[in-house]
């Protein structure tokens, strides 16, 4: 028999959140274990050595904790980390998988445009590794994909000053460019996990015309097809239900910023990553 472990999901802080909630929704038979590296966010200014870094120590931490499968719920690990550890790092860790979440959208969103023109809101890191412009070409090549860095975004939520009225109007000053920039563009693709956080205030500046697109929904659909897929790890998925919170901030910080931004009343445990 297999050891059976949860599936991981990481992010750099409480953004993979909007994506594990969705999962769980149409996977909840199985157990997660949520790994957010709150101390270290935001990663989306980082050089590419350091994300690599802390998301394969974060990685490694979820293998030792005993999942077989890692879900990176955070755009900027996906685009900057994921390839590296899929075709190095797994060499040693047979039988284990890694997943990102920036192929997935590009293989959905596309259809979704009228106009034939996007806009994908993401981290400076996303931004400039260009992952979203060359998944598109592979699945959407006649789309017109632009990109747009909104760098305070995930300090805004990290800090929840996202509320504030300075907050709010660095968020409808980036809306307001992107709309001048990108006249013809109907679809936003929030590339950010953190992103869906602020999908209201998003709302409220944006046309009402406009698709706004957060990964969770996306995301969940393609692991479940991925999992049809692969009954061999299946088999090593431990399916009770349950869901545990691992953070490297202090746990009451982590708590008590959930509870504001999600109503979630979890419990989690601080951890040491190095
Ligand atoms: N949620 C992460 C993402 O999807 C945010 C990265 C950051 O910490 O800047 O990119």
């Amino acid at each position: 028999m297999p050891k059976k472990g949860p599936i991981g999901f990481f992010d750099s802080g409480y953004g993979g959140l909007t994506v594990l909630s969705e999962v769980r929704e149409l996977l909840p038979e199985y157990d997660y274990l949520y790994l957010g590296d709150n101390a270290r966010a935001p990663y989306g200014t980082r050089s590419f050595d350091v994300v690599y870094e802390y998301t394969w120590q974060c990685v490694k931490r979820l293998f030792e904790e005993g999942c077989e499968l890692v879900i990176l719920a955070c755009n900027t690990a996906s685009a900057k980390a994921l390839r590296s550890i899929q075709q190095k790092e797994l060499l040693d860790y047979p039988g284990k998988r890694v997943l990102g979440v920036i192929r997935p959208s590009a293989e959905s969103v596309g259809m979704f445009s009228k106009s034939n023109e996007i806009v994908v809101l993401a981290t400076q890191g996303t931004v400039q590794s260009e992952s979203y412009v060359l998944e598109f070409q592979k699945y959407s090549p006649e789309l017109k994909v632009h990109q747009y860095a909104c760098p305070m975004w995930v300090p805004l939520v990290e800090s929840g000053e996202y509320k504030t009225e300075e907050g709010r109007s660095i968020i409808r000053r980036d809306i307001q460019n992107i709309k001048k920039s990108f006249p013809n563009a109907d679809v936003y693709l929030l590339g950010c996990t953190h992103y869906p956080i602020l999908q209201n205030i998003i709302k409220e500046f944006s046309g009402s015309d406009d698709l706004i697109i957060s990964q969770g929904p996306i995301v969940a659909e393609s692991l479940k097809k991925y999992l049809s897929r692969h009954s061999w790890l299946v088999k090593r998925l431990s399916t009770k239900s349950t869901v545990n919170y691992l953070t490297t901030e202090e746990h009451s910080v982590f708590e008590s910023s959930v509870n504001e931004i999600f109503g979630l009343n979890l419990k989690a445990r601080t951890i040491k990553i190095n």
